[in-house]
């Protein structure tokens, strides 16, 4: 690190925790409305609350970095000059925002040259600030976190996701029974970023999920990584955040879940879907 990096990169933080909370205020006003939805596909929600979020976020980033890329989920971003490059979701967890479903977020993560640097997801609900910075730790309003010590399937909580996009083609049933039947349970409460989250600070042992994009998880992969965690996709390889899934975990349970995972992949089944009776 040069001289001065080490500031730089604090205040990049810093400043994306601030706009982040002020998107979360703004969403929280929105929720108290109850806004209308919109379809983007047959089953994909988009509400004036992921617009206006979109809009404050960016408009800030602008302001604050001119020459830094901003890629955001509703299309509002810009291209850049500089080898920074931030991811935006406005509001990760729009279908359960539209429902009132108390689970969503703003996250955001910063990359220089390819390396995600910075990234925050705030809870806006639970007013949940989580942070972290390349290098220097993953953090809870301030205070460090660390991922669990659990170290097998079986005493673990994971979570999972299904994208609205595409669903026929999910093929994540057969994993999440598979992880339902050998866990304490599987948790699908419909917001990734808030999953990664939450396997950063050892409320969840591991997370996985197909379909998603760089703004789901960038800046939770970042928390993860920084909280002592794994991440790779999930046959073992190196993650891609374009790549078609994401594993997650504390680490120790990465090799027992991605020997499941290759089991699952070739078609084994350790548990049979059980006989439908009348
Ligand atoms: C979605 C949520 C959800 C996940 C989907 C994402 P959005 O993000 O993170 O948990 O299962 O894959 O698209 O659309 O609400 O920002
Ligand atoms: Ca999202
Ligand atoms: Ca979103």
């Amino acid at each position: 690190m040069f001289i001065g990096e080490a500031e730089a990169l604090a205040s990049f933080l810093e400043t994306a925790a601030e706009i982040a909370r002020e998107a979360g205020t703004l969403l929280n006003n929105y929720l108290e409305r109850r806004v209308a939805f919109e379809l983007k596909g047959e089953f994909d929600l988009v509400t004036e609350a992921d617009r206006a979020s979109e809009r404050l976020i960016v408009e800030r980033l602008r302001s604050h970095f001119p020459t830094h890329a901003i890629v955001a989920e509703e299309g509002g971003g810009q291209e850049g000059s500089s080898d920074y490059r931030w991811y935006v979701d406005p509001l990760d967890g729009t279908t359960n925002f539209a429902h009132a479903f108390p689970a969503f977020n703003v996250t955001m993560a910063l990359e220089r040259g390819g390396e995600l640097i910075a990234g925050v997801v705030f809870d806006p609900l639970r007013d949940e600030m989580f942070t972290a910075e390349a290098g220097a730790g993953a953090y809870l309003n301030s205070r460090r976190i660390h991922v669990s010590k659990t170290a097998r399937i079986q005493d673990s909580l994971v979570a999972t996701g299904f994208p609205s996009r595409k669903r026929h083609e999910n093929v994540n049933v057969h994993f999440y029974y598979q992880l339902a039947m050998l866990s304490h349970g599987v948790r699908r409460a419909g917001s990734a970023a808030l999953d990664l989250a939450y396997v950063a600070c050892g409320r969840l042992d591991a997370f996985w999920e197909f379909g998603l994009n760089p703004w789901d998880m960038a800046a939770g992969v970042l928390l993860v990584r920084e909280a002592g965690g794994v991440c790779s996709d999930m046959r073992g390889g190196p993650l891609d955040l374009r790549g078609p899934h994401v594993l997650v975990d504390n680490g120790v349970l990465h090799q027992p879940i991605l020997q499941l995972f290759g089991e699952i992949f070739a078609g084994q089944y350790r548990f049979a879907m059980p006989e439908m009776r009348s």
